[in-house]
């Protein structure tokens, strides 16, 4: 259990999936307090030893929400109509670095505009690339990355299969189906890197980048592998031009799907960071079957 003496982890977006996963990893592995900062703290009283009004586009809240903290879990929202992902990181490292805050761990993605040699323009992932040298240069006393992986998630949620035009229930995407380059997971596991991190400075406190990956695959092997388990999912490739014209938002999927393709979502050889984010997180990520066979029910 935390104690009173226990330090003190502030978590941003403690409401979410990312935040919410600090949150109950911090929890969990009681050797912090832990503060979980919403823009509707009223809404959500339980959620951990402390709940405290936050909205980083409004600085001044910050203030109060970062006081005494020890660390500081930050994720931004860039789905979210109207979010600055610079102005808020911004915002929130100042406020950190005034609270004297001595660990600042930052929600980050690689930056795909420097990894395509600029063909590919990405912001939700690139955005949060050019965040990682403010943290960078703020000089805390530790300051780390974590990466979150494309969530299984999503292939339930914005991503879910859809009844496709000839009747089967699946997928119509553009990306190669048998090209590998998802690095993919299931991010309520991304708290245990989150705690592992404050955990161990000494070794996570450096600026190393800690990504989560729970397995590495192509869509064709996702749908066998879902497929294997009772479903009956389809894919078919769509043109990426039509594709980006489709809805609000399909360009910059369809310029991620091209940078999965070209790249793979972590863009480089990750093999040692993913080693150690596991080895801090004292646990193995669960493989996509596993977490398939769990979640993702058959109709
Ligand atoms: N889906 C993926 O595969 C994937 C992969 C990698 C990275 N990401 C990134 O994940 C991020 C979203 O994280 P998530 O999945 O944890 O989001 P989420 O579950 O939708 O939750 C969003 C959180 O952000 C908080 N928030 C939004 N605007 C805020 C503001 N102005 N001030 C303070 N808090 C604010 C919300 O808090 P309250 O509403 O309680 O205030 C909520 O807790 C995105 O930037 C996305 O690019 C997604």
């Amino acid at each position: 259990m935390s104690s009173d003496k226990a330090k003190l982890i502030a978590v941003v977006g403690a409401t979410g999936q990312q935040g919410g996963a600090a949150v109950r990893a911090l929890r969990a592995r009681g050797q912090f307090k832990v503060r979980a900062l919403t823009r509707n703290p009223d809404k959500h009283r339980d959620l951990a030893d402390e709940v405290v009004q936050a909205d980083l586009d409004r600085p001044e809240t910050l203030k109060a929400a970062f006081e005494g903290a020890h660390g500081v879990f930050l994720v931004t929202n860039f789905w979210e109509q109207g979010t600055d992902e610079l102005k808020q990181a911004t915002a929130a490292v100042r406020a950190a670095k005034e609270a004297g805050v001595k660990h600042f761990v930052w929600s980050t993605l690689p930056n795909v505009e420097a990894i395509g040699g600029g063909k590919l323009h990405v912001p939700h992932f690139t955005g949060k690339a050019r965040i990682d040298r403010i943290v960078r240069e703020a000089g805390f006393p530790h300051h780390t990355f974590v990466i979150a992986p494309f969530y299984y998630q999503n292939l339930m949620g914005a991503l879910a299969p859809q009844k496709q035009a000839d009747g089967s229930l699946g997928w119509a995407l553009p990306i190669d189906p048998g090209v590998r380059g998802i690095h993919m997971g299931d991010i309520t596991e991304l708290g245990n890197i989150v705690a592992g991190a404050f955990a161990h400075p000494a070794e996570a406190g450096n600026g190393e980048y800690l990504p989560l990956v729970g397995d590495f695959m192509s869509f064709n092997e996702i749908i066998d592998t879902l497929n294997r388990q009772g479903h009956t999912f389809s894919f078919k490739r769509v043109p990426n031009e039509a594709f980006a014209a489709l809805f609000p938002g399909a360009a910059e999927i369809e310029q991620t799907f091209r940078h999965f393709e070209a790249h793979t979502y972590l863009g480089s050889h990750s093999t040692d960071r993913i080693a150690l984010a596991n080895r801090l997180a004292g646990a193995q990520p669960t493989p996509f079957s596993t977490w398939a066979r769990a979640h993702f029910p058959v109709q």
